[in-house]
């Protein structure tokens, strides 16, 4: 029986679109098991790093966890006033928890500046191994109290090494009047290096205080507060800015010093009033396109300024802003995060702690708003003390993007060589407490939070992963 021909030529047409079809689930077939092939070795040459990746995020998680504390519960001091006195005058008014911790003798006052037998040694292995305990007495890799106040951080690219610049307050204590400040002399600026930021060798002072001439604006019975360093790749030196000041604060300027290396010495070149204003507390920042800034605290710390540098940032260049006006804010701490630029601040009460705000800026130069109080865990008294301290400095990690080392000086105004270091993690998200900017209904800036911690450290490796 021979098949009719259309007949034929439907089987035809059925074996070859059987063939097209399963040509077509080969092919598919193939893709299927080249996109498995490539996605297995794809994971798995991230394999590694992932790990470290994931450990980080577990890691770095752990350091926004909010840590609450009680409130504190203290017996006030004891009145030192004679009995004369006391009958005279009437018992003492209860006084404020920031009056005893100021108050050397109190209890509160022993509490936040724990002796020597808790000191955190880089020395001593074991247990607090690579933990920063904010607060208790941190000795360098010699076995003795860290000297540094005040102070900032550079990391030298050349030579991978992190750099700390600060006051050396490591003199007597005194009254220069009856009614001024506590200070101490000038000694001079120290510089400590490490590697893990942890670890702090002391490689000396690299700019000192002027002994015998009285003219010299480091002479010691003047004010030398704050130095910051910046290193200046196209003259290849590392320039110095500081406040410069007289016993009384009247003088307000600043001071800049140049070096060849990052342990100098330093050669300090003069002091002024940046574009002719006022300057006390002050800080510098290097932006990403090599762009240096100062920011300070001027007409009487009423308000903040901010302007560039000139391109060898020895100088201020003729422009400037004035920022946060009638905020009186001081102790400007500044740093920038994908593309935003951020800046801690305290208020304006000498030695004592205060509330800490946080600002956020699209422009270094401006406008900046306000976003309220960063200081997150704790208890009520700590978080508006910023953790009885004082912003100097935030520190961007090598290997860690989005977070940062807060760093703040708890002030001993009864003995300022033993004032101590509040280093804790800073990271940016979440909802703003203080939003004065809305875009459709979205506050304009992430939240900026300092977590509590009595004890925490990096991330292990954190380092090895340079995102
Ligand atoms: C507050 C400043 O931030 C410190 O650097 C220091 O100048 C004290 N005032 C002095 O009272």
């Amino acid at each position: 029986m021979t098949m009719p021909d259309a007949s034929r030529s439907a089987v035809m047409l059925g074996i070859f679109s059987g063939l097209v079809s399963s040509t077509a689930a080969l092919c598919w077939s193939l893709t299927g098991f080249v996109l498995i092939v490539y996605f297995y070795a794809y994971i798995h040459q991230n394999d590694k790093q992932d790990i470290v990746y994931s450990n980080h995020l577990v890691d770095t998680r752990k350091l926004e966890k909010v840590e609450e504390e009680e409130e504190f519960h203290f017996t006030p001091a004891k009145d030192r006033r004679s009995p004369r006195a006391i009958k005279r005058k009437g018992p003492r008014k209860p006084t404020s928890i920031i009056q005893e911790f100021l108050d050397d003798s109190s209890q509160v006052h022993a509490f936040f500046f724990p002796n020597k037998k808790t000191a955190i040694s880089p020395i001593k292995e074991g247990n607090d191994s690579m933990h920063f305990y904010p607060g208790q007495l941190w000795l360098d890799t010699d076995g003795n109290p860290i000297q540094a106040h005040g102070g900032g951080i550079l990391y030298d690219d050349n030579t991978e090494t992190y750099y700390w610049y600060g006051e050396n307050k490591d003199g007597p204590t005194y009254h220069a009047h009856e009614s001024s400040a506590a200070r101490v002399d000038i000694i001079g600026v120290n510089c400590y290096s490490s590697k893990d930021l942890w670890t702090w060798t002391n490689e000396g002072i690299v700019l000192p205080g002027e002994e015998t001439n009285v003219s010299h604006d480091l002479h010691k019975s003047n004010v030398l507060e704050r130095p910051k360093v910046i290193y200046n790749d196209k003259t290849d030196k590392y320039v110095m800015w500081m406040h410069i000041d007289d016993a009384n604060y009247t003088k307000a300027s600043v001071g800049v010093a140049v070096s060849d290396s990052a342990t100098g010495p330093f050669t300090f070149l003069y002091s002024m009033h940046p574009q002719g204003c006022e300057s006390r507390d002050m800080t510098i920042f290097k932006d990403d396109n090599g762009e240096a800034y100062i920011i300070y605290s001027s007409n009487d710390n009423s308000e903040l300024h901010v302007g560039p540098l000139t391109d060898d940032y020895l100088n201020v260049s003729g422009f400037m802003k004035r920022i946060l006006v009638g905020r009186h804010r001081e102790a400007p701490a500044l740093f920038k995060h994908q593309g935003i630029y951020y800046m801690i601040t305290s208020g304006c009460t000498g030695w004592a702690p205060n509330e800490a705000l946080a600002h956020a800026a699209e422009s270094i130069m401006g406008p900046w708003e306000t976003m309220g109080n960063p200081c997150t865990g704790g208890n009520r008294i700590l978080r508006s003390t910023t953790f009885f301290a004082q912003s100097t400095f935030v520190v961007p990690l090598q290997g860690l993007s989005g977070i940062f080392i807060f760093m703040a000086d708890r002030w001993n105004p009864s003995e300022l060589r033993d004032s101590r270091y509040v280093w804790l993690p800073l990271t940016i998200g979440g909802l703003p407490d203080e939003p004065l900017d809305y875009s459709f209904g979205f506050p304009h800036w992430p939240r900026v939070s300092i977590y509590w911690h009595q004890r925490w450290r990096l991330p292990e490796g954190w380092r090895a992963e340079e995102r």
